[in-house]
């Protein structure tokens, strides 16, 4: 793929998305229902004292705790190689087995996973654990007799939203495979080059799934996937195919014999097997999760088994006050951190229900939300603002209808502006419900900051202080702290490591101290944790009572409905396009989204191709190279691009045009009059291209 070369340093967008984020005035606190704090997980105030910073790090023992433990751990925390860590040293456990056998003797009939297919009239089905642990057994049979994958293997999972999703991952975790699950709405392109990163050579995904009403052949990305992960230098030898309905083909695309095999043929022969589960070092990889960076090259996050576990299992508890007599739902996508989170793991681990829902939350109407929370007694809800946007939008008077009696409701994956907040709080929790908005990213694992739902107020706009254990600060760019209250704007980072961060970038090291430690980094040999702490690329503002405000990202990553898109990379799509010599995208706002890329390229000298069709061919490279989610909302295809004397695109000027925003001082330019013709271009002509009608929701992060 061209534009992967070495990267520039990060061609900052300087507007960022901080500037661009509202600026919403600060809201009065509101105290959490009594009816909650009564029955809440954390509701001791000497939780506080417990998780003090001078309790770190012993104090995430207390994590470590609620798992099953094959051989206990000696060390709580090994930094002595920092910034790699190792957390719950000399310990073993099994992931699988948390998340499953060790429920059997008091929850083997209880749901484990609420599936809700998404066709309306279909019910909803309910794997207990008994039968969660039956299936696992069986797929992780498969996975070691028939594909002879041993621990410490890495296996790609591009999926759908369906329980065989969960299934594959726990028996992956059964046998320590290292799972790299890539969301089902990535192309199966997008899903290759994942797959040659991560040195897979088994595929697992399935037939078909319903969206939005229609069923989306989903083994056609099959093909796209073995090609690229080929070019990428990795042969996928072995495609395991779901079915979504068992026994019946629902996809047309046909099948390369020798490669592509259905799961239900094979799975006969594992009937009623039991796989003995692999005790793993708590430092194995449980799984790699790609996320994009400021390079068109995504980065496979490596998270560990006991740290990683221990810590969703804990803030699941903390935070999202789940037991195992809980119905819980998270409408967010498994292909995501937030799904693996806290719809898997976390959960899981807990013994709670978990619902897993197939399509689109506004399917066929966005009461759609409400009948399913009814109907299966859902407690706890989690979702995303641009979720909440579109409901609300959608659907405002809704929520009443159903009489849904959540307790608690969990945001995660943008900043949510307080008119949003306030209708999740008063129309879908009628003012009974906690609401928590919880700051997180796919590095960190687990939530860093939100509100203690029992002991914190609320405050709509803000995310809250730090989880449990956890002790933000924002540094300015000296590095120098910036104190609560100022107003100031700073970057927010965690001085200490916590058990959930990832371990390292599969098979670049280097890539996770350059991105996430050097900035404020104060001795390179240092190996003490008080030296390297943990840069998010996130701006943020801190309030006087300690309530973080997370304003945006700082780099070139654009969030897009909550989702992780990285500039770079549709920049990289849209250069496959012959006739595009330069491609800048920027972050545009969007009511319902929050942010939308928008792009601008140059063509070569002499094209005389008209420029909708080129628009046209770009919007088609970005959805084959990375998946419709980061189809932009326009592009512009403009004579020259605005560029500083040593030839560097400022994206800038391009973000501050679109969003009809300053574009900053234009003098510096090596050709200003540029600015002035695309002013005039965007005002005078429609985009080159519009999405052909309102975008569908892509679930929540
Ligand atoms: C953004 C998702 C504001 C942020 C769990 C972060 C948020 C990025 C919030 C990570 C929130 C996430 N308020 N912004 N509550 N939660 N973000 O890796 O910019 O998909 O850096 O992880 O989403 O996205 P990721």
């Amino acid at each position: 793929m061209r534009g992967n070369g070495p990267e520039a340093p990060a061609a900052r967008t300087e507007i960022t998305e901080a500037e661009i984020a509202a600026h919403w005035k600060e809201e009065s606190l509101l105290p959490p229902p009594p009816e909650f704090v009564s029955q809440a997980n954390m509701r001791d105030p000497a939780a506080r004292e417990r998780f003090s910073r001078e309790r770190f790090p012993d104090c995430f023992r207390e994590y470590a705790d609620l798992l099953r433990w094959d051989r206990p751990f000696e060390r709580v925390l090994a930094s002595d190689r920092a910034p790699f860590y190792r957390w719950f040293v000399g310990g073993r456990l099994n992931a699988s087995t948390n998340c499953i056998d060790r429920h059997l003797p008091l929850h083997a009939d209880k749901p484990a996973i609420l599936f809700q297919p998404e066709p309306a009239e279909a019910p909803p089905v309910a794997i207990s654990y008994r039968e969660l642990h039956r299936r696992v057994n069986e797929m992780a049979a498969l996975l070691r007799d028939h594909c002879r994958l041993v621990a410490g293997d890495r296996v790609t999972i591009h999926m759908p939203m369906v329980p065989e999703l969960p299934i594959t991952m726990l028996a992956c975790a059964r046998l320590g495979l290292v799972h790299s699950v890539v969301f089902g709405g990535f192309s199966g392109e997008a899903a290759g080059r994942r797959a040659a990163d991560s040195g897979s050579r088994v595929l697992v995904t399935s037939d078909a799934f319903w969206r939005n009403g229609v069923l989306v052949d989903h083994f056609a990305q099959a093909e796209g996937a073995v090609v690229a992960a080929r070019e990428g230098g990795q042969e996928i030898d072995t495609v395991l195919i779901w079915s979504r309905e068992p026994g019946r083909s629902l996809s047309r695309t046909p099948e390369l014999p020798g490669r592509d095999t259905r799961i239900d043929d094979l799975l006969g022969r594992y009937s009623g097997r039991t796989v003995e589960p692999v005790a793993m070092d708590s430092e194995a990889p449980l799984f790699l999760m790609y996320t994009s960076g400021t390079t068109g090259r995504p980065k496979g996050c490596q998270h560990s088994t006991g740290g990683y576990l221990s810590y969703v299992a804990g803030t699941s508890r903390a935070i999202l006050d789940l037991r195992p007599e809980d119905v819980y739902w998270c409408m967010a996508d498994i292909g995501w951190i937030t799904g693996h989170s806290y719809i898997v793991y976390g959960p899981l681990a807990l013994g709670a229900a978990t619902v897993l829902y197939e399509g689109l939350p506004t399917f066929p109407d966005p009461g759609r939300p409400w009948r399913i929370a009814k109907q299966l007694g859902v407690g706890v809800f989690h979702t995303s603002p641009t979720a909440i946007r579109q409901l609300r939008r959608l659907g405002p008077e809704e929520p009443r209808k159903y009489g849904c009696r959540f307790r608690l409701l969990v945001t995660v994956g943008e900043p949510i502006e307080p008119e949003a907040w306030r209708w999740y709080y008063r129309e879908v929790g009628g003012g009974r419900a906690v609401v928590v908005d919880t700051w997180w990213q796919t590095e960190t694992g687990g939530i860093l900051c939100a509100t203690w739902p029992a002991l914190d107020a609320m405050k709509p706009g803000s995310t809250g202080p730090g989880a449990p254990g956890i002790h933000p600060v924002v540094l300015d760019e000296h590095g120098q702290e910036i104190p609560a209250g100022e107003g100031r704007a700073g970057n927010i980072c965690i001085p200490h490591p916590w058990p959930g961060l990832m371990q390292t970038i599969w098979g670049d090291p280097d890539r996770y101290v350059e991105q996430y430690f050097r900035k404020y980094n104060r001795d390179p040999a240092s190996k003490d944790w008080r030296a390297w702490p943990y840069f998010a690329g996130d701006g943020a503002l801190l309030a006087a009572d300690g309530y973080v405000r997370i304003l945006g990202r700082v780099d070139d990553v654009i969030n897009v409905a909550g989702h992780r898109l990285g500039a770079k990379e549709i920049e990289s799509a849209c250069l496959m396009v012959p006739e595009v010599a330069e491609a800048a995208v920027v972050p545009v706002a969007d009511e319902l989204k929050g942010r939308v890329p928008v792009v601008f390229v140059a063509l070569h000298h002499g094209v005389t191709e008209p420029p909708g069709e080129v628009a046209r061919r770009v919007v088609l490279a970005v959805e084959t190279a990375i998946g419709k989610i980061a189809r932009p909302k326009a592009v512009h295809v403009v004579p020259d691009m605005p560029k500083t004397r040593s030839g560097k695109i400022l994206r800038r000027v391009l973000a501050g045009i679109s969003n009809g925003s300053d574009t900053g001082d234009t003098s510096t330019l090596a050709n200003p009059e540029v600015v002035e013709r695309i002013v005039a271009q965007l005002q005078s002509t429609r985009p080159a291209t519009k999405e052909d009608g309102p975008q569908e929701t892509e679930g929540t992060p």
